[in-house]
């Protein structure tokens, strides 16, 4: 047959969901109840939701089906046998414990694991991932690659771990504080790059050195895996189930939010190899969580995630994910908004300090942009700059991000190449106007946290 060039969704629509997109004015008033933050705002009134892929997208009909077949056992249940055999039969790990979403999995494995004064590297923590282990007392380091903290550098796995660093981190702090260490797959906070097989052999045979347990965090690991087979010499062949296995064999467990590459709405877990930890993480689990049968989920919601992580694999499925989301990079990229390279599995990053450089670091330009995009085309993304991550300084002046991105992440299965097509010409019609955008100011703030509640006045 011919091999026509256009990657299709691989999928047909089952069942649908009305968008509609309110008048510019309705969008103005909504801007301004919400005091510019895009957190506030209603799903309803938003055209295009890029704000997370996590639990947005849509489950096929074989999960629904399943979900049908639901044990609501409290104890017992079948849909947590279905689940346990998916997970271990995906990861190899023996010890499966269900969680309500990726945190839940973090904190038990952490107050299970961590104590205070320790240090846990990792490629770069996820937010909930080094708040949870800021909790405990332990320092959360990011060993990120230098090419990761580069946008503009192409390298194939900008996610994976600096090995030199990780053994620097060791030699300093001495094995005995160094509890575990983790990689996250994709690098999320480091634009959803890839981590090779290669790189997780060699974290793998520092941690044999010292004796340390290695956790993968496990969100995209379809994702991950695929990119493995598309860019790692010598895994072409091999298919996405494969080299996921040969990612988890790698590590002695993980931490999962299944609404991600679970291909769920809700759920996650804690998976690993050790039966002492998965004991006391299970005593914990019936304090927090719930009974270790079900852990903080419906029996459907097993069910669900239990054809998730088979579905996810599907290699026409992930062809058509990374494609999708390198479409939308290439769209904004012509638009003459710059992102940041190559676009990950998930999520496309515009670098807004390269579209404004009208508008300083102290004035928010990753927030203006992201208000911009809503405020003319109804699409809502999230900003990852400064409004996140700038830090006060003692003369009450704020210490920037390095970085002021505009993070617009693609929900699985939901929308269609014109959705798509429809985000690039608003991009580019906000790039035309962009000497018109001006900066905000904070004009109210919680103590952590502020993004998600922050009030904000655009600036004269
Ligand atoms: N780890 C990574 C790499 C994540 O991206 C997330 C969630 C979590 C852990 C926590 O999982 O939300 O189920 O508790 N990321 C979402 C996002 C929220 O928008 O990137 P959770």
């Amino acid at each position: 047959m011919t091999d026509f060039r256009t990657i299709i969704e691989p999928f047909r629509i089952h069942s649908v969901q009305a968008i509609r997109k309110l008048s510019s004015a309705e969008r103005e008033a909504a801007l301004h109840r919400a005091g510019h933050n895009l957190f506030g705002l209603q799903g309803d009134e938003v055209l295009i939701d890029l704000l997370t892929d996590s639990g947005t997208g849509a489950m096929s009909s074989t999960q629904w089906a399943a979900m049908m077949d639901g044990d609501e056992s409290y104890a017992g249940s079948r849909s947590f046998n279905r689940f346990q055999e998916a997970v271990a039969d995906l990861t190899g790990f023996t010890e499966v414990i269900p969680t309500h979403q990726g945190r839940a999995a973090e904190h038990i494995l952490f107050t299970v694991m961590v104590r205070s004064g320790q240090v846990v590297p990792n490629n770069t923590h996820f937010d909930t991932t080094r708040a949870n282990i800021e909790y405990v007392g332990a320092e959360a380091r990011d060993l990120v690659i230098a090419e990761g903290r580069v946008p503009a550098s192409t390298h194939p796995f900008k996610g994976n771990m600096d090995v030199d660093a990780l053994e620097a981190t060791i030699d300093e702090v001495g094995a005995a504080n160094i509890p575990l260490v983790m990689v996250t797959i994709t690098n999320n906070s480091g634009g959803g790059q890839p981590v090779s097989l290669e790189n997780l052999r060699a974290v793998r045979a520092v941690c044999d050195h010292y004796g340390l347990p290695l956790f993968l965090d496990a969100c995209r690991f379809a994702e991950n895996a695929y990119f493995i087979k598309l860019r790692e010499p010598g895994c072409a062949e091999k298919s996405a189930r494969e080299i996921a296995r040969e990612m988890f064999a790698l590590a002695d467990g993980c931490t999962m939010s299944a609404k991600k590459d679970g291909l769920a709405n809700i759920g996650g877990f804690l998976a690993l190899n050790d039966p002492e930890t998965a004991k006391s993480a299970r005593n914990l689990l019936i304090l927090t969580e719930g009974f270790p049968t079900y852990g903080g989920l419906a029996g459907y919601d097993m069910e669900a995630i239990a054809v998730g992580l088979h579905e996810v694999l599907d290699e026409e499925y992930l062809r058509y994910r990374l494609r999708s989301t390198a479409y939308l990079a290439e769209r904004a990229e012509k638009a003459g908004v710059p992102t940041v390279r190559p676009p990950g599995g998930h999520a496309v990053y515009l670098d807004a300090k390269g579209l404004l450089p009208h508008i300083p670091a102290a004035q928010y330009p990753a927030q203006a942009l992201a208000i911009e995009l809503y405020r003319v085309g109804g699409v809502r993304g999230v900003e990852i700059g400064s409004v996140m991550f700038g830090k006060p300084r003692p003369d009450g002046s704020e210490a920037p991000s390095a970085m002021e991105l505009v993070r617009l992440a693609i929900p699985r299965r939901t929308y269609t190449q014109s959705h798509i097509d429809y985000v690039g010409e608003v991009i580019e019609a906000v790039a035309n106007q962009r000497e018109a955008i001006r900066g905000y100011r904070i004009t109210e703030q919680a103590p952590w946290l502020r993004h998600f509640t922050a009030r904000f006045e655009p600036l004269a």
